[in-house]
């Protein structure tokens, strides 16, 4: 690793813009995604993208770039307020309802850019590059779903603010799996707070075979880098399916700069793929307050 044990000023770590890049066609949920984006399908009762801009709340963001393209508007207008909508809920005496709404526009500063084409998640993040700035910031993919009170963003935001090193958030999945994600080869480094949870990226690999594998750690979605990324991304050529991927990128950065692997603690769900949303759904379901404890018996009903 370059430099993880330099010093930067406390502020030049600090991470406080996040980018989700939701323009992707989400041709695995065809026929739901032909006319609407596939970030704004319901799991229980919000919209996929209303958890991640959630979890970034949480994790201490204060300004939110959503990259969207083509027949995405519907994103924008659930984020923006509804005048009619709260009018006529506060006339029916609906108030509670009228105030759910109202927050979920004056959660966080929330700035849009479009990409023209579908090219690549890498190219979706340069997109952002104006709106990010010369400053860290974090990625989270607008269709990965990673409910719980203590978010992946906000682990890999302590391991930057800690290091000043980016951090990608991996978990483990079964060995053979590894062709279905990318792969992180990694040696352990641990310290102190992270312990074992923090490995140092030797390479990035895009959907080994087993047998290749270096690793079973998958790249989840979540990521914390700092603006030299840009810098990569333009220097990385166009790769599978003419994309311009993220992760071509972050192997730049790894050698450049160095980059962690972080085991997050949490379980991540890929809402872009039908069973992936399926299991996000009853889990959530099951953990909601107001539905869970009827759904959990409805579950057990079912005598599968
Ligand atoms: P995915 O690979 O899951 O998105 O990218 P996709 O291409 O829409 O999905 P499928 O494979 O066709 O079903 C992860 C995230 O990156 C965004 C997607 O919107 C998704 O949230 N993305 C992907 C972009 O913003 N632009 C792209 O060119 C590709």
């Amino acid at each position: 690793m370059a430099d993880a044990t330099q010093t930067k000023g406390a502020t030049a770590r600090r991470v406080r813009k996040a980018v989700l890049p939701a323009a992707g066609l989400g041709t695995r949920f065809l026929p739901a995604t032909k006319a609407q984006p596939k970030e704004m399908l319901t799991v229980v009762d919000k919209p996929q993208i209303q958890y991640v801009v959630e979890e970034c709340v949480v994790s201490g963001i204060e300004h939110i770039i959503i990259v969207t393209g083509k027949g995405k508007n519907s994103i924008e207008d659930h984020f923006d307020y509804a005048p009619t909508l709260e009018r006529f809920l506060e006339e029916k005496g609906k108030k509670e309802q009228a105030a759910l709404v109202r927050r979920i526009s004056d959660m966080v500063q929330v700035s849009y850019t479009r990409q023209k084409e579908p090219l690549g998640l890498g190219h979706a993040v340069l997109v952002a590059k104006d709106l990010v700035g010369d400053e860290p910031f974090a990625v989270l993919l607008g269709d990965v779903l990673i409910p719980g009170e203590n978010p992946a963003t906000k682990q890999l935001i302590d391991v930057y603010a800690a290091t000043g090193v980016g951090a990608i958030a991996v978990e483990e999945v079964p060995k053979e799996k590894t062709h279905l994600y990318g792969i992180v080869d990694g040696e352990p480094a641990p310290q102190a707070p992270f312990g074992a949870r923090l490995l140092r990226i030797r390479d990035l690999v895009e959907k080994p075979r087993p047998e290749k594998a270096p690793s079973n750690l998958a790249i989840t979605g979540r990521y914390v880098l700092p603006p030299q990324i840009f810098d990569c991304l333009e220097r990385t050529k166009p790769g599978a399916g003419n994309e311009i991927q993220l992760t071509d990128a972050l192997r730049i950065l790894a050698q450049q700069d160095g980059l962690w692997a972080y085991i997050y603690n949490g379980i991540s769900y890929d809402a872009g793929d039908k069973l992936g949303f399926l299991k996000a759904t009853v889990e959530i379901a099951l953990q909601n307050k107001e539905l869970g404890g009827d759904f959990r018996e409805y579950l057990k009903s079912l005598k599968l």
